[in-house]
């Protein structure tokens, strides 16, 4: 339980307010790369309670990737929205008076103005970097200098196909999403109607522990093993603080000498504002002959996971979970609830946001900010999945 104050607190997410200026501290999928094309350049989007609109420039003479920029959507002429604007190679133009922008917010065209008018230099228009990895856009919103653009190893292993799933908006705060992620009491109940668990799990009281790391909580649980001969069996499901889940599924995708091939992925919370998240699922499968280059723009599908009548797709296990997360309410109101001793990894995640939010109002860098290019190679998780057999690391095969 928690008081209306320190609820606010843990889950605003809008400038200024004390979770969002946490949650400025780490960059955000924007966007999936291939949402973006030469012939549609342009996508309005809200990340963090900012209303921004992210756009692809034709790449620099000489390179291949297009470049992209992010600035805000109203023009601060007389507010027109940029998304429906006109982009070149320098920039953005507002679709009503010609305005132009460079993709960091500087405005440098008003064509109206008298000729060698210095007007332009006095606007203040925000822009946010934009970087591209494993086919989502991310952008920094924080202060700079901004910290490294993690590159967790779904997004830029090489050897296996990456595809990405962008899922409808969920009517949720943020927070509600990632305290799912380290609950794994909901699994057994509200997971359990697709048949994905083994039913003998049921049987058995699992041991839960939740271990604070350098990039989060890691989730173990220690099952029983099928008979009392049997070992018990560890599987751990790292948060990624504060918005990733990292998963591996049980889909098996063939095999290499004898062992199994699973997907892997990362699932990212982003928070759009204080009501509302979208999630943006990564995957990635080890694989021979069909391999993802991390530049390239990866696949993408969209996931509805509510059906026409607005029903939620209660056989699909990312629909049951937001189905749980939009009913605890827009923004869960934790002075209503009652814990238990299962909730311990909810606790722990609370404490830690708040934590996090204390050190960045120090002026500190908060858990996971990686300045070192030496440690951003590529991040490997080392975790343990006995259930499916992976038990050196969620990164072996
Ligand atoms: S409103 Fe954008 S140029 Fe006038
Ligand atoms: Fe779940």
């Amino acid at each position: 339980m928690l008081s209306q104050s320190d609820n606010e607190i843990l889950t605003k997410v809008g400038p200024g307010t004390p979770a969002g200026e946490l949650l400025r501290r780490y960059w955000h999928p924007v966007a999936v790369a291939g949402e973006l094309t030469a012939e549609k350049p342009i996508k309005a989007v809200k990340i963090l309670g900012e209303n921004l609109v992210v756009f692809r420039m034709p790449a620099n003479e000489g390179e291949t990737q297009p470049r992209y920029g992010l600035v805000a959507e109203q023009c601060p002429h007389r507010l027109a929205s940029l998304a429906y604007g006109r982009v070149d190679a320098e920039g953005i133009r507002c679709p009503y008076h010609g305005w132009k922008f460079s993709p960091n917010g500087r405005c440098i065209e008003q064509p109206a103005e008298p000729k060698g008018s210095t007007y332009k230099d006095e606007i203040e228009h925000a822009g946010y970097p934009v970087q591209k990895l494993g086919g989502l856009l991310y952008a920094y919103m924080g202060p700079a200098p901004a910290p490294l653009l993690p590159r967790w190893d779904v997004l830029v292993r090489e050897d296996g196909k990456r595809w990405i799933v962008a899922e409808s908006v969920i009517d949720c705060n943020w927070l509600q999403a990632m305290e799912n992620s380290v609950d794994p009491a909901h699994l057994y109940w509200l997971h359990n109607t697709t048949g994905h668990l083994g039913e003998f799990l049921k049987k058995y009281e699992e041991k839960r522990e939740f271990i604070k790391f350098e990039w989060g909580i890691m989730k173990r649980r220690t099952t029983p093993g099928k008979t009392p001969a049997d070992a018990p069996m560890v599987d751990e499901h790292p948060l990624l603080f504060p918005t990733i889940l990292r998963h591996v599924s049980n889909e098996v995708h063939g095999e290499r000498s004898g062992e199994k091939r699973f997907r892997h992925n990362i699932q990212i919370r982003v928070p759009i504002d204080d009501t509302h998240i979208k999630v943006y699922r990564v995957n990635f499968v080890p694989n021979d002959t069909d391999r993802s280059p991390p530049d390239m723009d990866s696949p993408f599908e969209y996931r509805p996971l509510k059906s026409e009548e607005g029903e939620y797709l209660m056989n699909i296990v990312s629909a049951q979970d937001s189905m749980a997360w939009e009913t605890q309410g827009a923004i869960a109101d934790r002075s209503r609830e009652n814990l238990g001793v299962s909730d311990v990894g909810i606790v722990m995640l609370r404490k830690l946001v708040k934590e996090q939010i204390d050190i960045v109002a120090a002026g500190g860098d908060p858990m996971g900010t990686i300045r070192d290019p030496a440690k951003n190679k590529i991040i490997v998780i080392d975790v343990i999945n006995e259930r499916m057999g992976l038990r050196r690391g969620m990164a072996a095969e």
